[in-house]
């Protein structure tokens, strides 16, 4: 498997074509962003963090029966993945209100909500990402009415098993973003994107102390050692 031509940049990874054509390579950035890119700056070892964070939830997801696009390991800040047509859609479940949850609805950060919430975002920089509806995604025909609810079905199911797995790890899992794609060879529903502490809201179960990307989004301070945390607590 040969690493081909540079393919795309986004805000903390860079995708290339292999040799392979229903393959790509994703190489994880220490680079990091927030409030819609406004904010940059860097976390030294992000990259080998998220890649390796990402890889063993992915694998732990496959294990009970979630299709992801993760293929394997290439070393410390790159995997391999599946080739899939990805919804410009950012679906965003919740367990515990925080973020643009507690400001939109005025609700206390770390609030328990009574069931989980899933919000999906259209996923568009000039127009911020916003919140959409099910019938603003059918006007804009990002997907389905079927994948919709596909998403959300396989979002919940993602969430049962990541709060199990990280409560067993002393994390709660307060919110976290997920998307989706459809695979070019077989055209099933597939998790793609990353699951690490740039897209999970994570807090320390005893003292909720912040082991995610909120550190450097407030400048909290301790990031890198944050994000080495969870590497440790999940990986050893
Ligand atoms: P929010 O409270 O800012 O809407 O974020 C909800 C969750 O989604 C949180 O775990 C962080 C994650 N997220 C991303 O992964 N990418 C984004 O661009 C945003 C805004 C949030
Ligand atoms: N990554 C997103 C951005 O740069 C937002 C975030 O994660 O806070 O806009």
């Amino acid at each position: 498997m040969q690493k081909g031509e540079f393919l795309y940049e986004g805000k903390a990874k860079k995708i290339f074509r292999t040799s392979e054509p229903g393959l790509l390579l994703v190489e994880y950035k220490d680079d990091a962003t927030a409030f819609d890119g406004r904010k940059k700056g860097t976390i030294v070892g992000k990259g080998a963090v998220n890649n390796q964070v990402s890889a063993h939830l992915f694998q732990l997801l496959e294990q009970h029966g979630i299709p992801t696009h993760f293929v394997e390991l290439r070393g410390d800040r790159e995997m391999l993945v599946r080739r899939a047509r990805v919804f410009a859609l950012e679906v965003v479940v919740r367990n515990i209100a925080a973020g643009s949850l507690s400001k939109r609805l005025g609700l206390a950060e770390g609030l328990v909500l009574p069931a989980p919430v899933v919000e999906t975002y259209y996923k568009n920089d000039a127009l911020h990402d916003p919140l959409i509806n099910d019938d603003h995604i059918r006007v804009l025909n990002l997907a389905t009415p079927d994948e919709v609810q596909a998403m959300r079905t396989m979002a919940l199911r993602v969430n049962e098993i990541l709060v199990a797995y990280l409560s067993n790890r002393k994390i709660r899992l307060v919110d976290f973003k997920l998307e989706f794609g459809i695979s070019q060879d077989e055209g099933r529903l597939l998790l793609v994107d990353e699951v690490s502490p740039d897209t999970c809201r994570l807090w320390d179960q005893d003292t909720g102390e912040k082991l995610d990307k909120d550190r450097f989004r407030r400048d909290l301070g301790g990031v890198e050692e944050a994000y080495a945390e969870i590497l440790r607590r999940l990986i050893g």
